[in-house]
């Protein structure tokens, strides 16, 4: 084997490992053993190496697609506006009734604060995303800012928390001055990082900045409507209640995990521009991702189509990827959701909160 060929072999094999967690390295690297494939198809008038670098050119691409559908927010810099949103509403798959009750409740009003004004209704207060994890919070988040028109800021309180202790509430007043000049979505995620007070953790510090948080929540009303804001959180439970009064977080919407229809979506989404079998049973897949999150059926998507090109690799002839890998794949991959359930519903019942957060007991995990 020619030592291009080798090297391009070693970037697949990094790229379907951090494809899940990192599609733009992933990519990225497809895309590099891709063009050393193709010199070498060149080079030799190899048409093995042709289609493969052919295929390892689209799997790059439907990578491109996928980022569609993933945040493109980094991390590390959260406290920017961001400005020139990819995901809509549309592209979020499923959750109907979560994006009917956001428009009802807050981008109308944010819209169209005069009318509002003139019933009577108050401006400011915000909403609380809850749900378990990989089920299009942080998603619906980015599309309530692309919907309102208005730029987005990401704040992870964990990250106000270790990066600037001590100097947080200031972090948080500037954020909130920012945004005031302009319409802005301030995303408050991870806010059970605040430590609530049923936590029983030493909660000094969370509860110094929680009534800073809160105190600036108060004072949105009078600005002028410029600001919404949206938290999130995979445990309600150990929310300080005081989040929750009129005018703070006091409209809840529960996001939980893709309907049958919804995960047929992201699975279509997610094999766009790859080689797939006609005969693809999609509601076969459907029907046994039951129980799946929207982030579950992602990479499960990504495990299966890894079957096919790692045959590939092996120098095997290109072909699509069929419902048999999907089978295969599943033996392996199950929801992630189980313990997430089990907790909540344990938690609620303990605090008597199972009316307020009412959804969870729907499910039967
Ligand atoms: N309804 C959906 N439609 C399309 N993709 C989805 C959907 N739900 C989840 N996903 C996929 O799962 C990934 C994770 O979603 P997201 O980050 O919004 O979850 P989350 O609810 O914020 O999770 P966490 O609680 O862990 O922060 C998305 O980037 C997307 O690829
Ligand atoms: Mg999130």
């Amino acid at each position: 084997m020619i030592a291009s060929i080798a090297e391009a072999k070693g970037y697949v094999k990094i790229a379907i490992k951090c494809e899940n967690k990192n599609a733009k390295k992933a990519r990225l690297l497809y895309l590099k053993a891709s063009q050393f494939y193709l010199q070498d198809a060149q080079k030799q008038n190899n048409p093995l190496y042709l289609q493969m670098a052919k295929y390892l050119y689209n799997k790059a691409n439907s990578l491109k697609t996928k980022t569609h559908h993933t945040s493109s927010l980094k991390t590390d810099d959260s406290i920017k506006p961001y400005r020139n949103l990819t995901i809509g509403f549309d592209d979020i798959c499923g959750l109907k009734e979560a994006k009917q009750s956001i428009k009802e409740k807050i981008i109308l009003p944010f819209e169209h604060p005069e009318i509002y004004k003139v019933y009577k209704r108050t401006a400011g207060g915000g909403i609380l995303f809850w749900g378990p994890p990989g089920c299009g919070k942080t998603l619906l988040a980015e599309a309530t800012a692309k919907e309102a028109k208005a730029v987005f800021y990401n704040i992870k309180i964990s990250d106000i928390l270790s990066k600037w202790v001590g100097d947080s509430e200031k972090t948080i007043t500037d954020i909130f001055g920012k945004a005031s000049k302009e319409p802005s979505v301030l995303f408050f995620d991870e806010l059970d990082a605040l430590a609530g007070e049923r936590s029983g953790q030493d909660s000094s510090f969370g509860r110094r900045l929680t009534n800073h948080l809160l105190s600036q929540i108060d004072g949105v009303g009078t600005k002028q409507n410029k600001i919404l804001v949206v938290g999130a959180t995979n445990s309600p439970w150990t929310i300080d209640t005081a989040l929750r009064r009129p005018g703070r977080f006091d409209e809840i919407v529960f996001i939980g995990p893709p309907k049958k229809e919804a995960r047929k979506q992201i699975i279509q989404h997610q094999l766009k521009g790859t080689p797939v079998s006609a005969n693809l049973d999609l509601n076969h897949i459907a029907e046994k991702t039951k129980n799946f999150s929207g982030a579950d059926v992602v990479a499960l998507c990504n495990d299966a189509v890894n079957i096919p090109l790692k045959e590939a690799l092996e120098k095997k002839s290109i072909r699509p990827t069929g419902t048999a890998d999907f089978d295969k794949a599943l033996e392996k991959r199950k929801t992630s959701l189980d313990s997430w359930f089990k907790e909540a519903k344990t938690q609620l019942l303990k605090i008597q909160q199972q009316d307020i957060f009412k959804e969870v007991f729907d499910y039967a995990y």
